[in-house]
């Protein structure tokens, strides 16, 4: 076989829609789908990387980051959406892409998903570290600054990020899943600390702390659009759901547009109000939403608020630890990573050994990395995977224009050049260090593919 053919080979969408379609049960309703979609999006973003974006980037003009960040996602969330209800596979972007641009751009794919995943892990467990400090200091325990720091921080170990992330592993190896009633449990809990803060907080509000309004500018503005993407990242983990939706067809659309708009809603009125509590220079904190309401002296809400955040990030790691497993398990299953990482463990029926290996590599990553800039670097992952779909739903349009697409993307071909150029002027914005350390996993991902997944690939056996 030709190299370029091989590089290109794909797996066709009826094979891989008969295959996918044998597995799991299609329990999930469009509401399912929308506060799964809920559940995955509001964290460590909102609670936790709000305070250094706006101390240390956009300032009070933060809320106009979390509109451009917001704009990037719904050019590429309609995208998605057609993918995904013309798809309906688990794998997300990975298998997409496989089935559309062919195996080495896929592999690409799957590679970016492992950092974004896997370092989105890290990032959330950091931050459930800053809100869990401040809940045991509320019972009057105080851990050293050398045990809740990483060593580019002054410390030695950020110790509850660590253990936190073990625990989770631990319990997805196990087989422990959040259900679709745990999770419509936590989002409501969520939904309540963002309305306990905004309640609280609003009669604080002192217009003087909006001004000034733009202190590092409009290259600060989408710097901070760059950082707080994180915020966004999750409501393509509804697309992962796609085989155990009921009508994907319909509900696909409905679960992923219906989120990222309540979402962006609620990031804009946090920010708006928390930049109006407290001057914008003083939240470089690790949990600017309670701190901010403890100067305002509602402590009461500061502790309330605590509680949920750590409740609530706790089930975003769930979420993306089980992610980061699937993305594994699809990518070994199609030959293109050691079947090691497909391994079912016999009683717990898990990936248990992979999961707890890989919770391990990201337990450290959590203990010794600085959140800002372990978040950065997954923004870029999933910048570049938003790109890539965009790239595959304008070809497949052009290369397969029959498929049936229950959903179709509007105003084609714009929405998804229009992804492409958002997304890809967050990703310019970001710090070259970052852009440089994902030019470098990306790298070794290439030299992968050829040492081995290319040789590997069960559509080569085949
Ligand atoms: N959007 C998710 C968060 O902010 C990943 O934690």
């Amino acid at each position: 076989m030709p190299m370029t053919q091989g590089l290109m080979r794909r797996k066709s969408i009826a094979a891989a829609l008969a295959n996918g379609d044998q597995g799991l049960a299609r329990s999930l309703s469009g509401l399912d789908l929308t506060l799964l979609g809920i559940g995955a999006i509001i964290g460590a973003g909102i609670f936790v990387l709000t305070g250094v974006a706006a101390a240390t980037k956009a300032g009070p003009a933060l809320a106009l980051s979390f509109v451009m960040g917001a704009l990037a996602c719904g050019f590429a969330a309609l995208v998605y959406a057609e993918l995904a209800s013309t798809v309906p596979l688990s794998g997300s972007a990975y298998t997409y892409t496989y089935v559309t641009l062919g195996e080495l751009p896929a592999w690409i794919i799957g590679w970016d998903l492992i950092l974004e995943y896997a370092l989105a892990c890290a990032t959330v467990a950091i931050g459930w570290s800053g809100y869990f400090l401040r809940l045991l200091e509320g019972i009057g325990i105080t851990l050293p600054a050398a045990l809740t720091h990483g060593p580019a921080e002054g410390g030695i170990v950020n110790l509850p990020a660590f253990a936190v992330m073990l625990l989770i592993s631990l319990l997805l190896a196990v087989g422990v899943r959040q259900t679709s009633v745990a999770n419509a449990l936590i989002v409501i809990l969520k939904l309540a600390v963002i309305g306990i803060f905004l309640y609280a907080a609003v009669p604080h509000v002192q217009p003087a702390n909006w001004q000034p309004f733009m202190p590092f500018g409009w290259s600060g503005v989408m710097a901070g659009a760059g950082l707080i993407f994180f915020a966004y990242i999750g409501f393509d983990a509804v697309s992962t759901a796609a085989e155990e939706a009921k009508n994907p067809q319909r509900d696909m659309p409905i679960g992923i547009i219906t989120s990222l708009v309540l979402c962006t809603l609620l990031y804009i009125a946090v920010t708006v109000v928390l930049t109006g509590i407290a001057p914008y220079s003083t939240l470089d904190v690790a949990d600017p939403i309670a701190f901010a309401l403890v100067q305002v002296g509602e402590h009461f809400a500061a502790g309330a608020t605590a509680v949920g955040a750590v409740a609530g990030l706790t089930s975003v790691l769930l979420v993306m630890m089980y992610g980061q497993t699937r993305v594994f398990y699809a990518m070994s299953r199609d030959g293109l990573l050691p079947a090691a990482f497909s391994e079912v463990h016999p009683r717990f029926r898990t990936p248990a050994r992979t999961t707890l290996a890989t919770g391990l590599l990201i337990a450290i990553a959590a203990g010794v990395l600085p959140i800002h800039e372990v978040a950065s670097l997954v923004n870029v992952g999933t910048l570049a995977a938003f790109v890539m779909v965009s790239v595959a739903v304008l070809y497949l349009r052009r290369a397969q224009p029959d498929l049936p697409r229950p959903f179709r993307t509007p105003w084609m071909p714009w929405t998804p050049i229009f992804a492409i150029v958002s997304c890809g002027y967050l990703i310019a914005s970001l710090e070259a260090v970052t852009l440089w350390r994902f030019v470098i996993w990306m790298a070794i991902g290439v030299v992968v593919y050829f040492a081995y997944a290319r040789r590997h690939s069960a559509l080569r056996q085949a």
